[in-house]
């Protein structure tokens, strides 16, 4: 989603600003620009596409200035094209903005009424002509602190300013934003990440909060135009992983280190010398938890639901789950004894940040499951378990998805064995089985090639469906998200026992049908649901940990993974699934890393 970057420095600027868009690619856009100051005169580049286009436009005509702003757009408001890309400038301000601002249509009717004449299809550059206008008697810290008090909607904002060669401004409601320090130059960034190569002195702004950035110094305001501090965080150095290595793409990259993510995530959490899992400090006492509410969104929201099964499974605590843009939506009843747990890979999504404030609001106690500890939801909750995957940059979730799962199962073990739900045989005997994951992991990656046989049956198909029950059920749901999203064909997830309920019609000759059955209590279950697919027509890809081998000359494909404790094979099973959406993308041909109108980060609601 949108990113921003602003340098205020003694040398020039336009090729940092460039490398530190570069960073935000991540987050998924279709737009980028750049705008720099120099001699009085603002100098705006830009176009459609990647920032590489931009950095070409750049070599063949240089934008000069100590000072500038950039930016990567995620179209909301107008298509993606060069006009609707930002920065958004009029003769003496030019303007980058995240987030969306709700009340646009009413003020561009109010400023075309005094004459403005707007440019693009957007909504930010109703806040570019509000300043343009107010700094006909106003200072720009007013002209901008007056433009933020009409504005409905969430905003991060970096601006420039013709007769003010000196400064940037900043400021932040809803969308996250966060300033840096070094030596004779300071910057303005949508994350701390995009920041990372100038600086590891950094400073967080919080809703209301604007900042006056030059390169000498960094001042703090609300609001009202009060001065306040920030604190300065040092950022630990975690650069080097974010590299593609000799891998095709990061997603690639990203499935392949798993057993490494779940290594480094075991490490962190289990001292093996006490053969006990290392996690204090809970912010009810356990005895006290009445329920756990799991919240999230995608991908993230998936592992609360495999979580559900966990909680209820190992410990007598209730367990809700519920999607984040609709929880914050929702009239809700707040107990105090409740633990508000928001999962979140960025740590920066819109809807998730915006249900753990509510929570908040309401005083009750929040943690957070994240892998950007830096992150506004890390920052904002009560307690905070990463999931220590290092960077993840693919748009889809792979390692921080198996790092979610883990860290819930090892809370889900340590609740229960607090309260004394399990007794301690059954602890140490799942503690010994979670320190099997990494090499089973390993085991289970070994099925690519017989996976790249299986997308080929996805060439052709107008869509799939996948099928799971119990601790499989949300591993079917992440099948098919993973599948939309990089091969963008149609896929459903499903219990299977919902089939006859409705889904049943789908199924015709050929639909390909990814049937998820490990050896639980499920599974002849699973396989009476499979038999019914079969007599319909539809084509059986079936994925497994079963010792016994099902033979069965209607199921096209068989794929096993190892055989682990029955609660942790959701962990094993989501390997297929990944490298099956993985080479159906790849045989498409489509952007493995960058699926089309997705982003990373999604910090618009
Ligand atoms: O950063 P988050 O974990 O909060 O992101 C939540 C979802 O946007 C994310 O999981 C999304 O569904 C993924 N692209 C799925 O692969």
């Amino acid at each position: 989603m949108c990113g921003i970057i602003g340098i205020a420095s003694n040398k020039p600027v336009s090729i940092n600003i460039i490398n530190s868009l570069k960073k935000l690619e991540y987050r998924g856009y279709d737009s980028a620009g750049l705008a720099t100051l120099h001699q009085n005169t603002i100098i705006e580049k830009k176009c459609s596409g990647r920032v590489e286009e931009l950095e070409k436009i750049l070599f063949n005509s240089p934008s000069n200035g100590n000072l500038g702003i950039g930016h990567v757009r995620w179209a909301t408001h107008g298509i993606p094209n060069e006009t609707n890309a930002h920065p958004h400038s009029s003769d003496i301000v030019s303007v980058v903005h995240n987030g969306i601002i709700e009340n646009s249509d009413e003020l561009k009717k109010k400023l075309e009424l005094k004459g403005s004449k707007f440019k693009s299809q957007t909504d930010t550059e109703v806040i570019t002509l509000m300043i343009t206008d107010l700094l006909k008697n106003n200072d720009p810290l007013e002209s901008v602190i007056k433009t933020l008090k009409q504005l409905k909607g969430s905003f991060a904002l970096g601006i420039i300013f013709k007769n003010f060669e000196n400064y940037i401004i900043g400021a932040r409601r809803g969308s996250p934003l966060a300033v840096g320090y070094a030596n004779n130059e300071n910057f303005l960034g949508s994350d701390s990440y995009a920041l990372k190569s100038m600086t590891n002195k950094i400073s967080y702004l919080d809703d209301g909060d604007i900042c006056l950035l030059t390169k000498d110094k960094i001042d703090f305001y609300d609001a009202n135009k009060k001065r306040i501090n920030k604190k300065i965080h040092l950022l630990s150095d975690d650069e080097n992983i974010s590299s593609k290595g000799d891998y095709k793409n990061f997603m690639s990259k990203e499935i392949f280190e798993q057993p490494i993510t779940a290594q480094n995530c075991i490490k962190e959490y289990i001292d093996n010398l006490k053969q006990d899992i290392n996690i204090y400090n809970f912010p009810i006492e356990p005895n006290k938890i009445n329920k756990i509410i799991l919240i999230g969104c995608g991908t993230a929201y998936h592992s609360c639901l495999v979580a559900k099964y966990w909680i209820e499974e190992l410990t007598t605590i209730e367990v809700e789950v519920d999607i984040a843009s609709e929880f914050r939506y929702r009239k809700l009843k707040f107990n105090k004894n409740n633990l508000y747990i928001f999962i979140s890979q960025s740590g920066e999504t819109a809807d998730t940040a915006a249900a753990l404030d509510i929570c908040k609001k309401n005083n009750v106690k929040t943690c957070s499951i994240v892998n950007a500890v830096e992150s506004t939801i890390a920052r904002n909750s009560d307690w905070v378990l990463p999931i220590h995957a290092g960077p993840e940059i693919g748009v889809a979730s792979t390692k921080a998805f198996l790092g979610q799962m883990l860290v819930l199962y090892i809370l889900s073990l340590k609740l229960g064995h607090t309260r004394k739900d399990i007794d301690d045989k059954s602890y140490q005997h799942n503690l010994k089985n979670l320190k099997l994951i990494p090499n089973a992991i390993k085991e289970s990656l070994k099925i690519e090639s017989n996976i790249q046989l299986m997308a080929k049956e996805f060439l052709d198909a107008k869509g799939s469906m996948f099928l799971g029950r119990g601790l499989s059920f949300p591993i079917a749901l992440e099948g098919a998200l993973k599948l939309k999203e990089l091969s963008y064909l149609h896929a459903e997830g499903y219990p299977a026992g919902e089939m006859k309920h409705g889904p049943l019609a789908l199924i015709e000759e050929g639909l390909p049908v990814i049937v998820i059955a490990p050896e639980d209590k499920y599974f002849e279950k699973t396989l009476s649901n499979m038999q019914e697919v079969i007599a319909r027509g539809g084509k059986i890809l079936f994925i497994t940990n079963q010792k016994k081998v099902l033979v069965n000359e209607n199921i096209r494909f068989s794929i096993k993974v190892p055989l682990l404790d029955n609660m942790l094979s959701p962990i094993l099973l989501t390997i297929p699934i990944q490298l099956l959406a993985y080479h159906v993308a790849l045989l498409k041909g489509c952007d493995i890393d960058k699926p089309r109108n997705l982003a990373k980060s999604v910090t618009v609601e």
